[in-house]
């Protein structure tokens, strides 16, 4: 079941509702972003990143390391699972050490699919549909009162 649902119109309009989202995280939250190549997980992450007052041009997707690492009103770690094989190899790279992290910050994951089973029981997920070229459904689901209550402040 989706708790809510975003209809994106333009790339403006999902990096603003990134933008809306990072205004409201607290530290400890876990973001998996789930959905195909080029339907838009980096550019919610670079609004999320902005409305925690990341500087952005440190953004981007982190396609040769696992994790990327910023600094905002909370530490941000950005990862990229698309290299990943299987569970097995992201428990190898130690994924279970950089989901831990997410006490102190905020972690958003792309390719988030890889590793639902090993999200904690607080996350949300987030499900992107291409549409047509410029038009996104974005689905979210969230797992505990604290997603649940953002994604409410999100209508
Ligand atoms: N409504 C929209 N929302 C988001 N992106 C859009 C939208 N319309 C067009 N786009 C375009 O889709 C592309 C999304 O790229 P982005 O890098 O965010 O995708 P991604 O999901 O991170 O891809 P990858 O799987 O390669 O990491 C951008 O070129 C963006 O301009
Ligand atoms: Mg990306």
């Amino acid at each position: 079941m989706n708790d809510f649902v975003f209809l994106s119109n333009s790339p403006a309009a999902t990096y603003a509702l990134g933008r809306k989202i990072g205004e409201r995280l607290t530290a400890g939250s876990v973001i998996a972003l789930i959905g195909e190549l080029g339907c838009g997980k980096t550019l919610l992450t670079r609004g999320i990143c902005a409305g925690l007052s990341v500087n952005l041009r440190q953004v981007n997707s982190p396609t040769f390391v696992i994790v990327n690492e910023y600094q905002g009103r909370l530490p941000v770690y950005h990862m990229d699972l698309y290299r990943l094989g299987d569970i097995a190899e992201g428990f190898e790279i130690g994924i279970l050490d950089y989901l831990a992290r997410a006490e102190s910050g905020v972690i958003v994951v792309e390719w988030g699919e890889k590793i639902l089973s090993l999200l904690p029981d607080e996350s949300l997920r987030v499900r992107f549909h291409i549409l047509s070229a410029r038009k996104r459904r974005i689905e979210f689901q969230a797992t505990g009162g604290k997603f649940r209550s953002l994604i409410k402040g999100l209508d």
